[in-house]
């Protein structure tokens, strides 16, 4: 997938544009929308902040996407942050002292916060306050300041890495998991009519299928394809033009791209299957270990590609056989 699932700016505005406002546009994640739409009854019919909000799982699943409705839902406005964006912990209070009222706080990668950072937010979620030290040393005075209510929205794809301290102050938990390919054929439909593209029904399921279960690669496979299929002259997108299309991206019929297929097949040819360290593979892709275990292995292992056991990742029988088959054969059907 190597640049099928990396968000530049380019590809955030393009998203931006086919992002749902609200949780009635929004396809898919039934669970996530089912307890959004209590949490934001419940707040709305207190007339408070809604309570803080822990959303995790895969990049591309839309967490970004939910915060954001979260904030439109509640009539109020959402500041965007992330982990490693805020560096020490007078940062983290003066974007705390500087909510409004209900505000919404949106942090992504999370889990990337430094402990300092982390502990200005402790008693923020909890009372609604931060400790800041003034003076030095001899004649340092901790003083606690009130600051407005507000909703911290937390995104991570490790909630595994969260300290319980903080995973603890969320009053709500949400996972979001990968999209069957049903919604994800909806979401390329409604893409392809947002942005003015005819598109067969057969076409946005071929799509569907082959973008990893995260509609952020369908858009982006729309948006190729669309491209693909202009530059042949045409303006409608039919399940042949798709096929040539995606085949000319390299993306096989289950969304694997050049670069899974090389690491699926120098695990087989060097490694003879595994098991592989996650260290290994990340260097055989030339990618950080984050990298790795965030954007490329989620995806194989929930195809059942790849395995983990305690000694590293194995490649499993389906994922040789499909490697086993030609290319012609796989796109060979239409
Ligand atoms: N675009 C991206 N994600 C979407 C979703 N879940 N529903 C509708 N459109 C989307």
């Amino acid at each position: 997938m190597s640049d099928e699932s990396r968000t530049d700016a380019a590809e955030l505005s393009a998203e931006a544009t086919l992002r749902p406002a609200s949780l009635g546009e929004y396809i898919g994640q039934v669970e996530a929308k089912r307890s959004l739409t209590t949490l934001l009854q419940a707040a709305r019919e207190r007339g408070e902040a809604a309570d803080h909000l822990l959303l995790h799982g895969p990049p591309g699943l839309g967490k970004t996407t939910l915060a954001a409705i979260v904030a439109k839902e509640l009539g109020v406005e959402i500041r965007f942050t992330s982990g490693p964006a805020i560096e020490h912990g007078g940062q983290m209070a003066a974007i705390l002292t500087d909510l409004t009222p209900r505000q919404v706080l949106f942090i992504d990668e999370i889990h990337r916060l430094g402990r300092a950072v982390e502990e200005v937010l402790y008693p923020a979620m909890e009372d609604r306050s931060i400790d800041i030290v003034i003076g030095n040393r001899g004649s340092a005075q901790s003083l606690r300041l009130d600051i407005a209510p507000f909703t911290l929205i937390g995104a991570t794809t490790r909630v595994g890495m969260l300290s319980s301290p903080l995973r603890d102050r969320f009053g709500a938990v949400q996972r979001l998991d990968f999209y069957d390919d049903a919604d994800l054929a909806a979401i390329v439909r409604r893409s392809a009519g947002i942005l003015g593209i005819e598109i067969a029904g057969d076409a946005a399921a071929l799509i569907a299928a082959c973008s990893r279960g995260t509609p952020r690669v369908a858009n982006r496979l729309l948006r190729r394809v669309r491209d693909e299929v202009q530059v042949a002259g045409s303006s409608n997108i039919t399940v042949e033009a798709a096929a040539q299309a995606l085949q000319g991206l390299q993306i096989d019929e289950v969304g694997l791209d050049a670069t899974d297929r090389k690491l699926l097949t120098v695990m087989i040819e060097k490694f003879n299957g595994g098991p592989v360290g996650v260290a290994a593979m990340a260097a055989l892709l030339g990618e950080s270990t984050d990298a790795l275990e965030d954007v490329f292995e989620p995806y194989l292992l929930r195809i059942g590609f790849i395995d983990r056991t305690p000694q590293g990742r194995v490649v499993t029988e389906a994922a040789r056989a499909h490697l086993g088959k030609d290319s012609a054969s796989l796109w060979g059907k239409r």
